[in-house]
């Protein structure tokens, strides 16, 4: 089985790779053998990414997955250095932005748990949707969901192009099944599996696969913007007692990206410790 999962010479994009599941996910490709194009929107941590990663050749580049010339810009400078698409890893996402509603929600929050500790009745309603504006709104969509279509697209084109299959594997997210989380957040999550069937289908006849990856949670920088008491009550609630390490997701897509799952296409690989089930 290991020299299915071998990605010797192979083009493989990671976009957000500049720190958390996206660095270990390029390395973990690395290992591999593939050639990894680092994308991230902080260039110096991409490079970091890269310079921690064996063999080679590699590139980071800087790139707003959301804004489609970026991005199309990005996969040309991939094609022109390392050659045609083999694998895509659209990891790049963001779970609040600015005027999303969130520090008007975290007030509430704290609002509420100030009345629930001095043993009073909670009255204050923690809105979220209400404060949230099209900008904040918008900004993650663009991220989690503009992103990984500007993405595939130059990834299926470079694919289709160079007459060869590939593979492409999306990081969705418990959230899109519990509904924990922002709207906007949730909701871009469950696009992803809407999008990983869509083109599942279509690209099949290609050779092209198409997966997603819902991990649950884990432990990288964006947890960093979550309160310390949520994170430890959904430690709580995962079976398996703890968040995941990055390393940990990194393992699923390599798998799901390699030939070891040829026969797997349009499906949700589950990483969460057993706290919920596709
Ligand atoms: N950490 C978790 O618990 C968890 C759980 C489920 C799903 N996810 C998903 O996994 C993915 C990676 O999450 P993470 O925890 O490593 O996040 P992170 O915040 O640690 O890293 C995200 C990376 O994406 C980059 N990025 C952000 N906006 C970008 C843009 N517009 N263009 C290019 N790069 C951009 C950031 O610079 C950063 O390097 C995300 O899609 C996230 O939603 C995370």
């Amino acid at each position: 089985m290991a020299e299915l999962q071998s990605f010797e010479g192979k083009v493989v994009v990671v976009t957000g790779a500049g720190r958390g599941m996206g660095r270990a996910i390029a390395e973990k490709f690395a290992s591999l053998g593939g050639r990894v194009a680092a994308l991230d929107l902080n260039a110096d941590e991409a490079q970091e990414t890269v310079a921690g990663c064996t063999g080679g050749p590699h590139l980071a580049k800087a790139c707003d997955v959301s804004n489609s010339a970026d991005v199309a810009a990005a996969f040309r400078e991939v094609v022109d250095t390392l050659g045609a698409v083999d694998v895509l890893v659209n990891n790049a996402g963001i779970g609040r932005a600015p005027d999303d509603g969130s520090d008007e929600m975290y007030a509430l929050m704290a609002k509420r748990n100030e009345e629930l500790a001095a043993g009073g009745p909670a009255t204050t309603h923690v809105d979220h949707l209400i404060h949230m504006q099209d900008a904040g709104w918008k900004s993650v969509m663009g991220v989690n969901i503009d992103g990984a279509f500007y993405c595939a697209r130059e990834a299926v084109r470079s694919m289709v192009a160079a007459e060869k299959g590939g593979s492409i594997v999306s990081i969705s997210s418990t959230s899109a099944q519990s509904g924990e989380g922002a709207v906007h957040y949730c909701t871009s999550k469950a696009a992803i599996i809407g999008m990983t069937r869509c083109l599942a289908g279509e690209l099949a006849g290609r050779g092209i696969r198409v997966n997603a990856v819902a991990p649950g949670p884990t432990n990288t920088p964006i947890m960093a913007g979550i309160p310390q008491e949520w994170i430890q009550s959904m430690e709580a609630d995962i079976p398996l007692g703890r968040m995941a390490v990055p390393a940990e997701i990194a393992e699923a897509v390599a798998w799901v990206a390699s030939d070891a799952a040829s026969f797997c296409t349009g499906s949700v690989l589950v990483a969460n410790g057993g706290s919920y089930f596709f």
